[in-house]
């Protein structure tokens, strides 16, 4: 056995979740034979399902449970007609982000095959990024409220948050991430010019931080501009740092044109503490049990999974195996 055993919580969840995981767990599987790796696998029933029967989102004691007891937990999609609110979804996917403090959404926006973009005239190398989103903050804070309800004059605000703490961690894992990985650039993306409070804030910071980093050009993109520059001139981009809002945004235009969210992978992560990974696509309710839900997302979330628990030879290879499979046209019919 190469290194010790790691723990790792699987969340199958809703829709497709269950068959995408299925896929996943079964490369894991194999990945412990060819590569000799250790890892005890535990199913969690948190999801929909559990919820309509006895009213259990993220169960009391649940993240206490993953931080103590486990390395890495693997989530599929969460989403089911049936809870319209999507109260389920909420307490479990972003009660994790928040409650686990898991601040990194790290969303690689690469092509595996210059056939999967819908962009013109684009080989491999041209589109090969990664995104850090802020995972803990900004929009997703939940501050705001209503005046005036249901009249006339009624008034709802929505507030974000963004902490100096908070910004200063992610840009930091953004640039440090750069200098160990040989990447030369980074970009930021705000709204500055407008949200001038906010977006002055991770201005200074990005400034300061970028300081640190004299080797790493630092560049910054208003977010509505980079959205046009990702479509025009995705060459350009090698590690993007955004906030929670515009990098759930700009990942979704980012899985377009790697080819489809269905091959789009994430880990929301917290270096050194137990991390989630996910694939970036949602629960397709009407996809599900039709074995025709694309894998690919879930099995490289596995594989980033494994990395980052340190098992780098197995992750290197099941992205080999995928690019493979894509090149050999063994895919599912949304390739
Ligand atoms: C994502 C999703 C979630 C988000 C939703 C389901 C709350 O879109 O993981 O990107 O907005 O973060
Ligand atoms: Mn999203």
């Amino acid at each position: 056995m190469v290194g010790q055993k790691k723990r790792v919580a699987v969340i199958a969840g809703d829709g497709i979740g269950p068959e995408v995981i299925d896929e996943a767990v079964r490369i894991i599987e194999r990945v412990q034979q060819t590569h000799g790796i250790n890892l005890d696998l535990t199913n969690f029933d948190w999801g929909a399902e559990r919820y309509l029967r006895d009213g259990v989102t993220l169960p009391d004691g649940a993240l206490d449970l993953l931080r103590r007891e486990y390395d890495a937990v693997l989530a599929g999609a969460f989403g089911d007609p049936r809870v319209p609110s999507n109260k389920h979804a909420e307490d479990i996917l972003l009660g994790m982000r928040r409650g686990l403090d898991l601040y990194i959404n790290l969303r690689p926006i690469r092509l595996l095959n210059a056939r999967l973009t819908p962009l013109r005239n684009r080989e491999v190398k041209d589109i090969d990024f990664v995104v850090f989103r802020e995972n803990t903050e900004g929009a997703y804070c939940g501050a705001g409220g209503f005046l005036k309800k249901g009249t006339p004059d009624e008034i709802a605000t929505q507030e974000e948050l963004n902490t100096q703490g908070g910004v200063e961690r992610i840009i930091r894992a953004a640039f440090e991430y750069a200098r160990t990985r040989g990447r030369h650039r980074v970009t930021m993306a705000d709204k500055s010019n407008v949200q001038r409070f906010g977006g002055d804030l991770w201005q200074r910071v990005f400034r300061e931080v970028a300081s640190r980093y004299p080797e790493i050009e630092a560049n910054h993109q208003y977010v509505d501009a980079m959205a046009m520059f990702m479509v025009l001139d995705p060459g350009q981009y090698d590690v993007v740092v955004s906030n929670n809002l515009f990098g759930d945004i700009l990942t979704d235009l980012g899985a377009a044109l790697q080819g489809g969210l269905g091959l789009a992978a994430s880990g929301n992560i917290h270096p050194g503490q137990v991390s989630v990974f996910e694939p970036v696509h949602g629960s397709a309710p009407p996809l599900a049990g039709k074995s025709v839900a694309n894998p690919v997302g879930a099995i490289l979330s596995t594989a980033m999974m494994l990395e980052w628990l340190g098992f780098e030879l197995a992750a290197t290879s099941i992205e080999r195996a995928v690019k493979e499979a894509i090149a050999d046209d063994q895919t599912t019919r949304d390739l």
